[in-house]
């Protein structure tokens, strides 16, 4: 990565102003996945321990612009506070006086969390002012919130026109594994793709079928190319209005485009529905698709066993339902099994890989949905795009 990182800069004495993605799921008020705080952990740290005072800031949810006490980051400030083992004060705010003289009293070591960014409309916005507003509580400004690079916000890229701006561990991680998929990846590269839809995958397709060696299909997007194919798909979820894309993508991929051998089909979307498994030239009537089958598995280990790299995006099934999940969790054991570097992207498939307890055998879990996503289509995230560049 040709930007700054927190290793480039002078931190002792200095008041660091660092945003996060602290947005992490909540159930009645507790935190179920505390992932993307613990992935902050090593730049935080660093920073601390190189004599820095820390200023942190993160959205949660999507509040609108108001103040909404259910997505305060109260909850965080307690977690990062167990997980770091020292003191994490929590501003009632993320501008305004009492916030700007609380960061102000910082001493190094001490660290501040600020309240959800996004209950001020300016952040979403990217206004200048709330950006220079939230500038003026730092001398300089880290940014480690991968999970929310693609989103060109006061507290992610409007912050960085008033301060000296510099990535942090996380962000040059993910960085560093998802530009193997999307630059020169050893060989045979293998992507795959699933989740429900084509029309939110196309842009990735296209940009993977230029550099992967086979894109493997998965989820309910097959259904449309199944169709496209003239294949009998009985109820299942299909994309009419993406059939001829999907017919220019069967043109345009020819063998590298792999589709399913057989599926698993339910007679109702219910976790309790009758089930069976068929070739997919055998769908009946009334019937829908709802995971890949077990010779599909098989046939899709024997592609993934000669990948040096492989990268996995959206769930082969609809996996939150255990009837329909054998398909994910089998992909997700065979990528554990690899000689390979294995990429996941973030989202559904992040949980796909933790609900199979492989998270830890596979190279790398992206923080990021659709940030891993965007990047995975070839764009440019602005709020890695406006950090420094390394001299
Ligand atoms: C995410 O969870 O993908 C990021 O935190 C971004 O959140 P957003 O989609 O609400 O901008």
């Amino acid at each position: 990565m040709n930007k700054k990182s927190v290793r480039d800069v002078a931190l002792s004495g200095k008041r660091v102003l660092m945003r996060a993605d602290f947005n992490v799921p909540l159930q009645d008020g507790t935190i179920s996945d505390d992932t993307r705080i613990r992935a902050a952990l090593p730049t935080i740290e660093y920073i601390l321990e190189h004599g820095a005072s820390l200023v942190l800031m993160s959205h949660l949810g999507r509040p609108k612009g108001q103040v909404k006490p259910e997505l305060s980051l109260k909850p965080v400030a307690a977690r990062l506070s167990e997980l770091l083992g020292r003191a994490v004060q929590m501003a009632p705010d993320c501008v305004g006086p009492e916030v700007k003289a609380m960061a102000e009293s910082l001493r190094p070591g001490e660290v501040l969390l600020l309240e959800n960014t996004r209950f001020h409309a300016e952040e979403k916005k990217n206004d200048p002012e709330f950006a220079r507003q939230l500038a003026e509580l730092g001398d300089l400004f880290v940014n480690d919130a991968f999970g929310t690079a693609h989103r060109a916000h006061a507290s992610t890229e409007g912050v960085t026109h008033y301060l000296p701006s510099v990535a942090g561990f996380l962000i040059e991680k993910e960085i560093a594994f998802l530009g193997r998929a999307t630059g020169d990846p050893e060989r045979p590269y293998l992507v795959l793709l699933g989740g429900s839809k084509i029309s939110g995958k196309i842009a990735v397709i296209n940009n993977l079928l230029g550099k992967a060696d086979k894109l493997l299909i998965g989820g309910g997007m097959a259904n449309t190319f199944f169709k496209a194919q003239g294949l009998p798909v009985g109820d299942s979820l299909v994309e009419d209005d993406a059939l001829p894309l999907a017919n220019d993508l069967l043109a345009k991929a020819g063998d590298k485009l792999v589709l399913p051998v057989d599926v698993v089909i339910a007679d109702a979307f219910a976790p309790d529905a009758a089930t069976q498994t068929v070739p997919v030239d055998q769908v009946p009537d009334g019937w829908r698709i709802l995971d890949i089958g077990p010779q599909t598995v098989a046939h899709y280990r024997e592609l993934l066993s000669q990948a040096k790299t492989v990268v996995w995006n959206g769930p082969m099934g609809v996996f939150e339902m255990p009837a329909f999940a054998k398909g994910t969790f089998a992909i997700a054991q065979v990528l554990a099994e690899l000689d390979a570097v294995t990429i996941i992207g973030g989202g559904d498939s992040a949980s796909a890989v933790k609900l199979a307890g492989v998270t830890d055998k596979v190279s790398h879990v992206s923080t990021g949905g659709g940030a891993s996503l965007e990047f995975l289509e070839g764009k440019t995230l602005p709020g890695i795009a406006a950090l420094d560049d390394k001299e």
